[in-house]
């Protein structure tokens, strides 16, 4: 059997007055009429604790979206046991049966459930409604589609048999559980954490930030209603360290798939290394922990390519991607006249609400993330060696509202160069054109991340030098575009260093993780 490769699933536009615009905008208003009580999902049953916590669009705060039921230690205990007790029909189910359940539930988000995923993308996570579209429509879909014919050839790759002798390798899933813990700014991320071990044969854990339970749950419910078996995909909602007890305590403890901030992984890798007697065989550790990711333009780049790359790799969706450019370096041939038009550029951006599709810009995702970013902004405000060269403002009242800033530095280290912000703060430093190979020796040692970042340059010389310099810099890397925007199937993602165990998501190097190989030599 072969599953032939996909291709990206097509992005659909939202134009004004077509019928994917009507039929989205229904669905928001009725996600917005009937607030939603959202159970956990403990092998196939919903769970309802009592103990609940509201939904809130973070672009209207007063609005109530509905609750989840929140879990405690015990329902994290019971997922495992659920999952476990799963296992061992899961995993002799037959390949071709487990990519079928897969590859209905894409086509169920492609066909049926598209504005039901981007509506609550939009409102849970505050994405307008191309954002949500190339995420939780586009990126998950394909995520689906091309994981399920990644694994395909995988199980294809077989040894050498001289004469007399067969030789095979059965790619079998891991021994236990994997866990699943996914952060709030991606829907596709969400999906892909749990399904790529679930794909290959695991059960699953699956743990959402509680500012992405809306989405999450709705997919969840896609891949039951898809015939997913009970058990081999649990969503629960809990505390991380209530989480971390019970999950990194369990003998059967198999792996974890985590996307989040580097300071949790960290933990999460110490505590399974302190309990490393105690598993049955050693846990895979995949994470994607974050970035600081840089846009270096060089003399030759024409300025408004730098200014839309600016203005798009720094400020879609907040400046909440992982990949989001937070740091660029322009020469002092081209600065002023980028800072000018960019200032302008962002201008144009209308800052409010999803509902309306005229808005570029909505709101950071919670009120911690808000004061955050806004603290930085506080102080870049009274340093007297920076200037804040456009935005700056921002208000809690009817939502976390943070306009677009961009920063401007002489200092290369001032401290928003260096330091994660996950927000719409972009920070710019002027470098001498004639210095640029000491800029990219700077760009390199300026962050401990190594996630993303571009080189924009018509100079084939300046290109290959910045590809050369910057080759441990960004696990993706980017020539004449913005450094965010990676498409399944086409610009596999993550980086190294603090960014990550840079294990691709949706490739091949990412599904091998979740795979526990078997070999056999079969004398004829
Ligand atoms: N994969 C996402 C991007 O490339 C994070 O922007």
């Amino acid at each position: 059997f072969h599953f032939a490769a996909p291709q990206n699933e097509p992005v659909l536009n939202y134009a004004p007055g077509s019928p994917e615009r009507a039929a989205l905008k229904k669905q928001l208003a009725a996600f917005k009429a009937a607030p939603a009580d959202i159970p956990m999902y403990i092998g196939g049953k919903e769970v309802r604790t009592g103990k609940t916590v509201d939904i809130r669009p973070p672009h209207e705060i007063k609005h109530k979206l509905g609750h989840f039921h929140m879990g405690d230690a015990s329902h994290v205990q019971t997922a495992i046991d659920a999952a476990l007790a799963a296992q061992a029909q899961w995993a002799a189910t037959p390949w071709e049966q487990r990519a079928a359940i897969f590859l209905r539930a894409a086509e169920l988000i492609a066909t049926k459930y598209r504005y039901h995923m981007n509506a609550a993308t939009m409102l849970g996570q505050s994405k307008n409604a191309y954002q949500a579209e190339i995420d939780s429509a586009c990126e998950l879909i394909d995520f689906l589609r091309f994981n399920v014919h990644y694994l395909g050839e995988i199980y294809k790759q077989q040894p050498y048999s001289p004469a007399g002798i067969h030789n095979r390798t059965e790619y079998r899933p891991l021994e236990g559980f994997v866990l699943a813990v996914t952060p709030f700014n991606f829907t596709a991320i969400g999906g892909n954490l749990p399904t790529a071990p679930a794909m290959c044969g695991n059960v699953v854990v699956w743990k959402p930030a509680n500012t992405q339970v809306f989405a999450a749950s709705m997919f969840m419910q896609i891949l039951l209603e898809a015939g997913l078996p009970d058990g081999v995909i649990n969503l629960v909602y809990a505390e991380g360290p209530v989480l971390g007890d019970v999950c990194f305590a369990h003998r059967h403890f198999a792996g974890i798939h985590f996307t989040g901030s580097t300071g949790v992984f960290q933990q999460m890798w110490k505590t399974i290394g302190g309990n490393i007697d105690k598993y049955r065989s050693y846990p895979r550790i995949v994470g994607e922990t974050g970035g600081k990711d840089f846009v270096v333009a060089h003399a030759s780049a024409p300025v408004d390519v730098v200014v839309t790359a600016l203005a798009r790799g720094a400020f879609e969706y907040q400046g909440q991607k992982c990949s989001a450019a937070s740091r660029a370096y322009l020469p002092d041939s081209m600065a002023d006249e980028v800072l000018e038009k960019l200032k302008a550029t962002l201008g144009t951006m209308k800052m409010g609400t999803v509902e309306d599709f005229g808005n570029f810009i909505n709101a950071v995702i919670d009120e911690r993330s808000f004061d955050k970013i806004s603290a930085y902004i506080a102080q870049a405000k009274k340093d007297p060696k920076v200037k804040i060269i456009a935005g700056g403002n921002y208000s809690k009242t009817d939502g976390y509202f943070i306009e677009p800033t961009v920063i401007h530095t002489t200092d290369p280290k001032y401290r928003t160069m260096c330091e994660e912000i996950f927000g719409p703060v972009l920070t710019v430093y002027t470098y001498k054109a004639d210095q640029f190979e000491e800029t990219l020796q700077l760009v390199d040692s300026t962050s401990d991340y190594a996630l993303t970042g571009s080189i924009l340059a018509t100079d084939r010389y300046a290109i290959e030098l910045a590809t050369r310099k910057l080759v441990n810099s960004a696990g993706n890397f980017y020539i004449n575009d913005k450094p965010t925007g990676a498409v399944v199937g086409q610009q596999p993602f993550g980086g190294a260093r603090a960014s990550g165990t840079n294990d691709k998501a949706g490739s091949m190097l990412n599904l091998y993780r979740w795979l526990n190989a078997r070999t056999i030599k079969e004398t004829m």
